[in-house]
């Protein structure tokens, strides 16, 4: 039996374990990225290992997310990611000069080799063959600090495209029609492998449109074979010494294969308030939009945006609509400036942001009250935009650009012929946003501003745990419904004690109130709790508020991985109609957790209040088990001596 792609980047970085479904694997990790927002806490981390310098190949710091200067507060941040940077050999990427996604894409993936990242959609470059995976901010601290990360070994899932896209239906289109069938927990568990004659019309970005959703699938990562398209991408980024060619055996093994012919894909939208409620254009009533927002890691290269400038040529954005745009890096920028397609858009009445996160993390732009704002973004959960009664719709930039000048969601197919982009001869290259470590990094003093504060570190987990149960959860609870992410909020990731009085603040009154009357306590969630988002900061404000235990149906990957790592317990239901005996304030008790953690043998819950014994488990692995023995990833690793 042959190998997949994603077994031979793997084999050839493993360094423990071995590649079967569920074994825990650590392998070498070549490059790391990180951005401010959560980037901080990682250099806080980072800071606390002691270290002299990373043993990475290539590590980034980008400042994307947090590049409004409204206090002093996002200014510190930057201040100690760039001394951070240039005391331990870390790139560092000054705000303004595009999404950490779209610019490590261009700049610095590399086919074949493994990347890691302190942001969900790292998976972005899974487009140019790169296996980069989402992971929380201390996995990235250790991976920068020891070379390598440790998960579980996923399925991998084979998806093949046959058949070519028809005119106006785009890369989103594709991901979003994978998402309506898949749903956002599809992927959970599992690495997406794209194959097949149909990748050979997807251009390298188009492609990274595709594996950058697939964090919404809530795969581990997604990938594309290394080619020609790769090849052409990489030499036209004045990279041709990093093309690889990287492709799967034609009989490689997978755990779970699919096909999607694309020819039967149209232009599709996902509606309020989940990436994966998708809908065929064609058949979405007549909407009246208010904003339309273009950019983010998602659609915001050259191509995307040329499109866009093309679609508005000679036209006007309807008067109801704000139309704004945000490139993925400074050399799209630059380059739509020196051919006049930043004029046209200018022309047609769109509002230009900087090369930055902006609308997508809510830094700007909330749209009106009750609006409904199109965004060809990832994400439309309610509230992210910063308008919490507003509908986000997603779609691709065709769609955005067509819908901003009727002034309603257009299926951009009715609308007339489809403009042709012409690949650039090269891409404009620059390094004056980025600056590069020195040699005498001794010399350099970490700055740390009055906005940063200390982050919590956990005590060694108690064998009985008892509390009362502070907050009982729906399904699908995001990172955001856990610490949101609008703009006001941003200004203090490196202040947990500022942010803790906004824990749950979009589902619950008042959380770290009664977090601090009970003394901490326990959480129960339903299905898939802690998606979205890679955000730590989900893990350490509960930690901070006391939280010891977070029991759900089921965990997002990434956020499980942060509890661990924060030494908070994440425990499932052995029978999930359990969940239905638990309310708010009743008192529990679980006790021998540290030989029921060891042995695998599972864990009761005595409900006081109710006088029932609930059966748990605890499914992470033997070294999971021993960081929350520990109180989280930082004393494993102190212990470990590390
Ligand atoms: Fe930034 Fe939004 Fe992507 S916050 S990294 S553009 S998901």
């Amino acid at each position: 039996m042959g190998k997949s792609l994603v077994y031979k980047i793997l084999e050839r970085n493993l360094l423990s374990g071995n590649l079967t479904d569920g074994s825990e694997i650590s392998v070498k990790v070549n490059q790391t990225l990180t951005q401010d927002s959560t980037g901080t806490m990682v250099y806080l981390q980072l800071a606390a290992m002691d270290i002299q310098e990373i043993q990475t190949e290539l590590s980034v710091a980008y400042i994307d997310h947090n590049t409004l200067q409204a206090g002093f507060e996002n200014a510190d941040d930057h201040e100690f990611i760039k001394t951070c940077a240039a005391k331990y050999g870390i790139i560092y990427s000054k705000p303004g000069n595009g999404i950490c996604h779209q610019l490590h894409l261009e700049r610095f993936a590399k086919p074949g080799q493994v990347l890691i990242g302190s942001d969900s959609h790292t998976p972005t470059c899974g487009g140019i063959g790169t296996l980069s995976i989402g992971a929380g901010g201390l996995d990235v601290a250790v991976a920068m600090a020891k070379g390598y990360y440790f998960f579980k070994m996923p399925k991998v899932m084979n998806i093949e495209l046959v058949g070519s896209l028809q005119s106006w239906v785009s890369a989103k289109d594709v991901i979003l029609y994978i998402l309506k069938r898949l749903s956002v927990k599809g992927g959970v568990g599992f690495i997406i492998e794209y194959s097949g004659e149909g990748i050979r019309n997807l251009s390298a970005t188009d492609r990274a449109t595709i594996t950058n959703m697939g964090a919404e699938l809530g795969a581990t990562t997604s990938i594309f074979p290394s080619d020609e398209i790769t090849k052409d991408f990489l030499t036209k980024q004045g990279r041709s010494q990093d093309f690889v060619p990287l492709t799967a055996d034609s009989d490689a093994h997978y755990d779970e294969k699919m096909q999607i012919n694309l020819d039967e894909i149209t232009s599709m939208c996902a509606m309020p308030h989940s990436p994966d409620h998708v809908k065929a254009i064609r058949d979405i009533e007549v909407t009246k939009i208010d904003q339309v927002a273009i950019g983010s890691c998602t659609n915001s290269s050259y191509t995307d945006l040329m499109k866009v400038a093309r679609i508005l040529e000679g036209k006007k954005v309807h008067p109801d609509v704000s139309l704004v745009v945000s490139p993925g890096s400074s050399s799209i920028l630059k380059m739509m400036s020196d051919n006049g397609a930043l004029g046209t858009l200018i022309h047609a009445g769109a509002r230009i942001l900087e090369a930055a996160c902006g609308p997508c993390i809510g830094m700007g732009q909330a749209p009106k009250s009750k609006a409904i704002s199109l965004r060809t973004f990832n994400r439309n959960f309610e509230g992210r935009c910063g308008t919490k009664d507003a509908s986000v719709f997603l779609v691709s930039p065709e769609t955005a650009a067509c819908s901003a000048i009727t002034g309603f969601i257009t299926d951009p197919s009715l609308y007339g012929e489809k403009p042709v982009i012409e690949i650039p001869k090269q891409y404009h290259v620059s390094n004056h946003y980025f600056i590069y470590p020195s040699e005498h990094r001794a010399d350099h003093e970490i700055v740390m501003g009055p906005n940063i504060k200390p982050f919590p570190v956990n005590e060694p987990l108690a064998s009985t745990m008892t509390g009362k149960i502070l907050l009982k959860t729906k399904d699908n609870v995001t990172t955001d419904d856990i610490i949101p992410s609008h703009a006001a909020l941003l200004p203090f990731r490196s202040n947990i004690p500022e942010l803790s009085k906004h824990c749950f603040g979009t589902i619950a009154n008042d959380f770290h109130i009664v977090a601090k009357k009970y003394n901490g306590g326990f959480i129960i969630g339903g299905e898939n709790y802690g998606q979205g988002s890679s955000r730590e900061h989900a893990a350490l404000v509960p930690l901070y508020l006391g939280i010891k235990v977070v029991i759900a149906k089921s965990f997002a990957r990434i956020h499980k991985a942060n509890l661990i790592n924060a030494g908070i317990l994440p425990l499932t239901f052995v029978n999930k109609k359990d969940y239905l005996c638990l309310d708010e304030l009743d008192d529990l008790r679980i006790s021998e957790v540290l030989s029921g953690l060891k042995n695998h043998k599972g864990i009761t819950l005595y409900n006081k209040t109710k006088e029932i014994l609930i059966p748990l488990q605890f499914t992470g692995s033997e070294r999971d088990a021993a960081i929350l023995a520990a109180g989280g990833y930082l004393n494993y690793a102190k212990q470990s001596n590390f």
